[in-house]
């Protein structure tokens, strides 16, 4: 068959539009022999009929297995260049008590970003010392419960902030362990890095100004410094951007070495996933003997001891593992013409005068998933509640909401008799999907629902109308 103009070129028509490809999918999802989704043995159907749509389906095994062998592949690679790796999860790609007991029943470490996320990981009974707290703004009540409770890490963010951190240690008779976010210049995305002396952004301290900053915090008696931070970005394939942030960090870490210990050095998260079959992530084995091959190799050129890593990855360890499940609604066939070139946008193809686009309408969104419209996120899409031999078509998965750019998936191929009533799967939903997720046009948040060894239970419970309705202080006027 061939590809509808309006397909994206890196867009190509599957030989079978009801494959799962196992980069995209999470490790358990596999067709069940009548055809259907299923997922760590849980079939599309039951999910559904249980738990209604949509729903995120998250396989637990799938995330447990991520956040282990990131910590085993990087405990491995920075044991050969002599050092040791403190993995941390980034709670804001999605944190409930339930992940939280597993990514620290698998020996990760939590970096939290607000006193909420505190709060949920503290509800989980992680031990204090493994959690982080980071924030550009972090408020005054926010820092005194994240010292008082004695997380092992706070990431400064501002000069203001010592002070702030430094009463509050004093206040509560503790010495708090800090690091200190730096603005390295470096900002990277998928496959590039942008390098400028500063990078003009609200996170961290210039990396002019850092020497002078990590004076003022040692000469705070109630802190310890534990070392520099940095995150370059999100969904990053390579590691050149990690490699020039590490370089720039590498001298000024040097430097501090000869006021008094730094004994770590934070590379930040950011490791990318594929959403679609276009994306190619480094295998985490990979990426982690490049990240001890950077640090070491940077370390020997300076003649410095090679400092413990500590990395945030939170995408990379959830994305992957989680499923959203919608029911179609409305289909329209929209005939696309030249006379709208940004339909075309993008498209394989300009040369046809008229293509005919298949807008796929389901019963979620912008509201579960707002990153296709924040940041024009690929995704991709199988019809899940059956195997279907029809030859595929071009579909766009577009949500219920009242914003045209309120759309799921911008760009796949789904067999051609999709239909009013199909499931459909939409794969790594898992980061910041249900974590941004929103009460837009008055829907209700879904259920978010664990998948494992043929069982499901819900581990955040979906939203009511009642609930909405229970927040509106005018009803008993
Ligand atoms: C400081 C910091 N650390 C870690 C992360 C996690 O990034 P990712 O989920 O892409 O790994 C982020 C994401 O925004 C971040 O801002």
């Amino acid at each position: 068959m061939s590809s509808n103009p309006l397909a994206p070129a890196w867009l190509a028509v599957p030989d079978d539009a009801n494959d799962l490809p196992a980069a995209v999918w999470s490790l358990n999802a596999s067709r069940t022999a009548s055809g259907e989704l299923g997922i760590a043995g849980v079939s599309a159907s039951a999910i559904v009929a249980e738990f209604g749509t949509p729903v995120y389906v998250v396989d637990e095994a799938d995330a447990r297995s991520r956040a282990r062998r990131i910590r085993e592949s990087f405990d491995r690679e920075f044991a050969r260049v002599g050092s040791s790796a403190k993995v941390y999860y980034a709670g804001k790609a999605f944190l409930s008590t339930e992940v939280a007991r597993w990514v620290t029943e698998e020996g990760l470490n939590i970096d939290t970003a607000s006193g909420g996320e505190l709060a949920v990981a503290l509800a989980a009974g992680v031990d204090p010392s493994r959690l982080g707290l980071h924030g550009n703004n972090k408020s005054l009540p926010e820092i005194d419960r994240a010292v008082s409770a004695g997380v092992g890490a706070i990431v400064i963010d501002s000069v203001v902030e010592i002070e702030r951190v430094a009463a509050a240690a004093s206040r509560h008779g503790r010495t708090q362990p800090v690091r200190l976010r730096i603005n390295s210049g470096v900002h990277a995305s998928t496959h590039e890095y942008l390098a400028t002396a500063r990078e003009d952004q609200k996170f961290g301290i210039p990396l002019a100004d850092a020497a002078a900053v990590v004076a003022l915090i040692r000469a705070e008696p109630s802190l310890r410094f534990l070392g520099l931070h940095s995150h370059i970005g999100s969904q990053i394939f390579e590691s050149d951007g990690f490699a020039e942030a590490a370089h720039r960090l590498f001298a000024l870490h040097a430097e501090l070495l000869e006021g008094g210990p730094v004994p770590e050095l934070n590379l930040g998260g950011g490791f990318g996933i594929a959403y679609t079959t276009a994306d190619e992530p480094l295998d985490i084995d990979e990426l982690a003997r490049r990240f001890a091959d950077i640090v070491a190799d940077g370390a020997a050129q300076l003649g410095i001891p090679v400092p413990i890593i500590a990395i945030e990855p939170g995408r990379s360890v959830i994305g992957p593992s989680t499923t959203t499940l919608y029911t179609v609604g409305t289909i329209k066939d929209v005939l696309v013409s030249q006379s709208a070139p940004e339909a075309l946008e993008g498209a394989a193809s300009s040369d046809s005068a008229t293509a005919v686009r298949k807008y796929v309408s389901v019963d979620g969104g912008m509201s579960d998933n707002i990153r296709p419209a924040l940041y024009a996120a690929n995704y991709s899409v199988r019809i899940a509640n059956r195997a279907s031999t029809a030859d595929p078509a071009l579909v766009r998965i577009a949500g219920k909401h009242c914003e045209s750019g309120d759309i799921v998936v911008h760009a796949d191929y789904l067999p051609g008799d999709v239909q009013p009533g199909d499931i459909l799967g939409v794969p790594a939903t898992g980061a910041y999907g249900w974590a941004m997720a929103s009460n837009y046009n008055y829907l209700a948040r879904p259920p978010v629902v664990a998948v494992i060894d043929g069982a499901a239970r819900v581990i955040v419970r979906g939203e009511t109308e009642e609930d909405l309705l229970s927040r509106d202080a005018g009803l008993n006027r």
